[in-house]
């Protein structure tokens, strides 16, 4: 197997963070392999805040009032022009290459949803996302907790069956 293939099959989500953070080059590495990739109409519609600074951290928190982000002290939020092409679309794949790069580089990842449901939308939220540098009418896509786990790394789910077919030019195999 090939290196790429190697990183999507070993990606998995994790939910158990310990307390040591994934170094800013490792962090310029995740987020370049997001920039690069394809976008609707190359419009390249997004905005990401990488969080480590303790006290930015403890803020996302206090917004969501909780930590969805299974204790990792590492935030990467993705924000989106909602005027884009495709901007789920574009987004939702730079945030599917950026947790293979950091699986590439031996840091864990998970994407964490509870952001985007309006935890920018109150006036402190706002505030946040200036704090942020988040461009004016962006919203938030979601979120990607990184860094470190104690714990053992789950097995892949089982793929369900049935859900592709190839047409060849010779025969037709299913699963
Ligand atoms: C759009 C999207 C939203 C997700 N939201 C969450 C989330 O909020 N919390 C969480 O623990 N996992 C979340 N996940 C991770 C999925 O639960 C996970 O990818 C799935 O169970 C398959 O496991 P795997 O990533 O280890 O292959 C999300 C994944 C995607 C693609």
């Amino acid at each position: 197997m090939n290196e790429v293939m190697e990183c999507i099959m070993n990606r998995r989500s994790v939910r158990s963070y310990n307390d040591e953070l994934p170094t800013g080059e490792q962090l310029e590495t995740i987020i370049k392999a997001g920039l690069y990739a394809a976008s609707g109409m190359n419009d390249q519609p997004w905005y990401f805040a990488a969080v480590q600074q303790p006290q930015l951290v403890a803020q996302a928190r206090e917004l969501l009032g909780g930590d969805p982000f299974y204790g990792a002290n590492t935030i990467i939020f993705a924000f989106v022009d909602p005027q884009a092409h495709t901007p789920m679309q574009s987004v939702s794949l730079a945030l599917g290459n950026m947790m293979l790069a950091a699986e590439s580089l031996g840091v864990c990842s998970c994407w964490i949803n509870a952001p985007s449901k309006g935890m920018f939308d109150s006036q402190q939220g706002q505030a946040f996302a200036g704090q942020l540098g988040v461009p004016a009418g962006y919203r938030c896509a979601g979120s990607l907790a990184v860094g470190f786990t104690d714990q053992s790394i789950p097995a892949a789910k089982p793929r369900r069956a049935g859900t592709y077919k190839i047409f060849k030019c010779a025969q037709q195999y299913e699963n």
